[in-house]
């Protein structure tokens, strides 16, 4: 873990390096899952930085940096649905993801969610799994005519709401 990692909200003037990692993210981490029109298909959305900003101002956004600089990003759309989760891969199992999910899943417990759910990538599913998420269904998404295998999952955050199980 990067003892340096510092988190503050979202704010409008990250949007184009937020979508640089999130370009960066998906083309370098999750290469081995998918493939290159799939890649294409998922970093879609970045070719609109005004539309992707608008994604993470209407929702409770957090970044992650070292030194200062951004290095990846989370956001949670309602009170218990993590929307996108992105780290550079240059800073990649050095503990960004887990400083934001932690972040995440505190402020769900204190908005009242009982669980958080997350419809995983491939790629993601390992880091989700070791965090006490648990597989709910498998899901394939159709964007833009490109078809992409995720997982949802699901953590329960109070002690009396057990995940039920999986299918
Ligand atoms: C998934 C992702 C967010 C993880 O970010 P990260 O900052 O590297 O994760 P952390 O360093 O906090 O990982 C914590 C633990 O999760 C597990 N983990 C993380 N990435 C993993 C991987 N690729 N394979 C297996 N386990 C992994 C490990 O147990 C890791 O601990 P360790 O490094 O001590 O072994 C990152 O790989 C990513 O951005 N992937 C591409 C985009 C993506 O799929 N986003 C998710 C959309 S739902």
């Amino acid at each position: 873990m990067n003892p340096s990692i510092g988190l503050r909200p979202y704010l409008p003037q990250d949007a184009a390096l937020l979508v640089a990692i999130f370009i960066a993210s998906i083309e370098e981490l999750a290469a081995d899952d998918y493939s290159v029109d799939q890649i294409a298909a998922w970093t879609a959305p970045a070719d609109d930085v005004v539309q992707f900003g608008a994604r993470l101002a209407g929702q409770l956004s957090l970044v992650a940096s070292v030194d200062g600089e951004p290095v990846g990003f989370a956001s949670c759309k309602g009170v218990d649905q993590i929307d996108m989760l992105y780290v550079h891969p240059l800073v990649a199992r050095q503990g960004v993801a887990t400083t934001l999910c932690d972040a995440l899943e505190k402020l769900a417990l204190a908005r009242g969610a009982k669980h958080v759910n997350v419809d995983a990538s491939d790629c993601a599913e390992p880091f989700f799994l070791q965090r006490g998420y648990s597989a709910q269904r498998r899901n394939t998404i159709d964007l833009e005519g490109v078809w992409l295998g995720n997982t949802t999952m699901r953590k329960p955050l109070a002690a009396n709401d057990p995940a039920p199980p999986a299918p």
